[in-house]
């Protein structure tokens, strides 16, 4: 499927744009009006952009219904402040609730039935129930266009964070596990960033790795190996040495597979290091090393 989106209804490019772009985390936004109205509500068009200083931005759209905008928008005309605390797991369904049209003389607070905790240096309340909030001023609204569906993107300046310590781990970092966050997919979907949806990539920021490129065409083109195995091997800094094959080619697992497979194939080699792949990348790569030279061997 190919879709041109000035071509279709904007509801569709919606439904593609939050099927595709997800999971998305989610900005519970506390805002006020100039009369003291306090509104509550979640956004997923929501993002961090800058460090220093630091910036957070989310974007609530024009209704489609109506083209009217939504309450957070006319308070942050008002007030150019915001409260966005981070959503997770315990607080989803009330998060949800909040979400639904209460008239603007309404605060989600009391409908969501979640505790507003005054904040220091802004005048809408944080979540206390989140994990963690940021008390912001609005630097800029971006209006994206003038029709239903066109965002508005509320560029905020983030002025204090606030953290609940049960989230941290014992270096003062928030802990994935703890913290327990949502994000919000197409349709009625969310996931729930804990247990096995959470893994860890080795950053190879340190050193440049050899690429997919430099792998044998023996490793690349194999039936075995995935792009994600791919892309570990790639993120090596550098090949083996020549020492390193010969001496893993006595191993135990490799002199296993040369008991066991005449003639010699690659695949054997591949699916052990497949395994391999998971404890330790240079192990694998040196098992796809031993593999090519003696296939290698056995044909010239
Ligand atoms: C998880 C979630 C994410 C949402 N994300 C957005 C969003 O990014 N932009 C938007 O305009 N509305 C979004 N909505 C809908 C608004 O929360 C909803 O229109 C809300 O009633 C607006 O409240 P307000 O008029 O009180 O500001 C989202 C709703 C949910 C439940």
């Amino acid at each position: 499927m190919k879709v041109n989106p000035s071509e279709i209804p904007y509801p569709e490019v919606y439904q593609l744009m939050v099927g595709a772009i997800a999971p998305r985390p989610i900005a519970f936004a506390s805002t006020i009006s100039a009369d003291g109205v306090v509104n509550l509500s979640p956004y997923s068009f929501f993002n961090g952009f800058s460090v220093k200083p630091p910036i957070l931005v989310f974007s609530p759209t024009r209704r489609g219904r109506d083209n009217t905008q939504k309450d957070t928008i006319n308070n942050i005309e008002e007030v150019k402040e915001v409260v966005i605390s981070v959503v997770n797991y315990d607080i989803v369904e009330q998060m949800s609730l909040s979400s639904t049209e209460y008239d603007s003389s309404i605060d989600e607070f009391i409908k969501s039935g979640l505790t507003p905790v005054n904040s220091e240096l802004v005048k809408p309340p944080r979540v206390k129930e989140s994990p963690v909030s940021f008390e912001c001023k609005v630097r800029e609204v971006i209006a994206l266009g003038e029709t239903g569906g066109a965002g508005n993107l509320v560029i905020c300046e983030v002025l204090m964070i606030h953290v609940n310590d049960e989230v941290l781990d014992a270096n003062g970092k928030i802990d994935p596990f703890k913290i327990d966050l949502v994000g919000r997919s197409g349709g009625n979907w969310y996931s729930r960033a804990n247990g096995h949806a959470l893994f860890e990539i080795d950053k190879p920021t340190r050193h440049l790795g050899i690429g997919v490129d430099s792998l044998p065409d023996s490793i690349r083109n194999s039936d075995v190996l995935t792009g994600n195995n791919l892309g570990k091997l790639g993120g090596l800094s550098k090949m083996p040495s020549v020492d390193d094959v010969k001496n893993h080619q006595d191993s135990e697992e490799i002199q296993a597979i040369l008991s066991n497979n005449f003639p010699l194939t690659l695949e054997p080699f591949h699916k052990l290091a497949k395994k391999q792949l998971e404890i330790k990348t240079e192990l694998a790569m040196m098992t796809l090393l031993v593999g090519d030279k003696l296939l290698d061997l056995q044909f010239n």
